[in-house]
């Protein structure tokens, strides 16, 4: 197939108006979503340079951000449109101006679609309250990361071919994790099982996920596994950590990776810190690790959600 009408026929009544969190789609709209950016990854969307032709997207990110932000701004001038960025540095935020003022102001400038990017888990719902157009979440606070979660479907489907049946691992500090808590509702939606791995102060209830504070089991029986930082920036005073003794038990190494079966796959949304979580070998390791192909696919599955959302 190399058009996209089957998810042009998809309009702005059959459900997606925003992507907030992976919570709100329904199996269906994450399988267009994903073949919708594998076209892309192939090539074969016709006139993909211009599907957003006069349009502008706006984007507020008041955290840090390096993969997703870069690629909302790729895939929107890949698509034809411009691309509009905030941050708090160097902003009104600086000055005072409340979140509220600040999207009424976005808003009556009448952009076409609003990324976002924030600390506070409320905000993506308060964006969407005042905004009139298309609000896409690039992570809010630890609640959700859906665009990520997406995009690792893709690439953890374009190398297993489906991704029902399978065993994922994701191991790290799931407690303020967004990207744990998108992944775990996507892969389970899809029908994969899914182990959250860490000690117990980083593990978190995430409802369809089955808990283990033991990576080596937990490697055996595992297709792919994702690796996550320790979001040191999120921890309250009461949270400590003994980084050597995190290293001992939860670093995905060679040698640990040994006790996964040959085919299971690694993953990483970045930032990586090297030698933390994952060493810098297994980060590398050609045909096992997957985490440059989840950059590229960055870009193919922003470019899919807006524009189903916007185009
Ligand atoms: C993640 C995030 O911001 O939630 N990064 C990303 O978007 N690829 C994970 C992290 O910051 O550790």
């Amino acid at each position: 197939m190399n058009d996209l009408a089957h998810l042009n026929s998809h309009t702005a009544s059959d459900g997606i108006e925003n992507i907030l969190r992976i919570k709100d789609l329904d199996r269906e709209d994450i399988l267009n979503l994903l073949d919708h950016a594998q076209h892309f990854a192939d090539g074969s969307v016709a006139n993909a340079h211009t599907r957003l032709d006069g349009k502008i997207i706006m984007a507020l990110f008041v955290e840090n951000s390096t993969r997703t932000r870069l690629s909302f701004e790729m895939a929107t001038k890949r698509l034809g449109g411009e691309f509009i960025l905030m941050t708090a540095e160097g902003s009104s935020l600086k000055k005072g101006e409340s979140a509220e003022d600040t999207l009424e102001t976005l808003n009556a400038m009448r952009p076409d679609a609003l990324v976002i990017r924030h600390a506070d888990p409320e905000f993506a719902d308060l964006t969407t309250t005042i905004m009139d157009v298309p609000v896409l979440n690039g992570g809010n606070g630890t609640d959700e990361h859906p665009t990520q979660a997406l995009l690792d479907a893709l690439t953890v489907r374009q190398h297993f071919g489906d991704i029902k049946g399978m065993n994922v691992v994701i191991c790290g500090d799931i407690k303020h994790s967004r990207v744990a808590r998108s992944n775990v509702h996507l892969l389970t939606k899809l029908g994969a099982q899914v182990t959250t791995v860490a000690p117990e102060s980083l593990q978190a209830n995430i409802e369809g996920a089955i808990q283990s504070d033991d990576l080596n089991a937990a490697l055996k029986t595992a297709d792919a596994v994702m690796m996550l930082r320790i979001q040191k920036e999120r921890f309250d005073k009461t949270e400590a950590l003994d980084i050597d003794s995190y290293i001992k038990g939860y670093q995905l190494n060679a040698d640990r990776l040994k006790l996964a079966r040959p085919h299971c796959a690694v993953l990483h949304p970045g930032p990586m810190n090297r030698d933390i979580e994952i060493t810098g070998e297994v980060a590398d390791l050609q045909g096992r690790s997957l985490i440059t192909r989840q950059v590229e696919n960055g870009v193919y599955m922003r470019m899919a959600c807006l524009d189903r959302l916007v185009s």
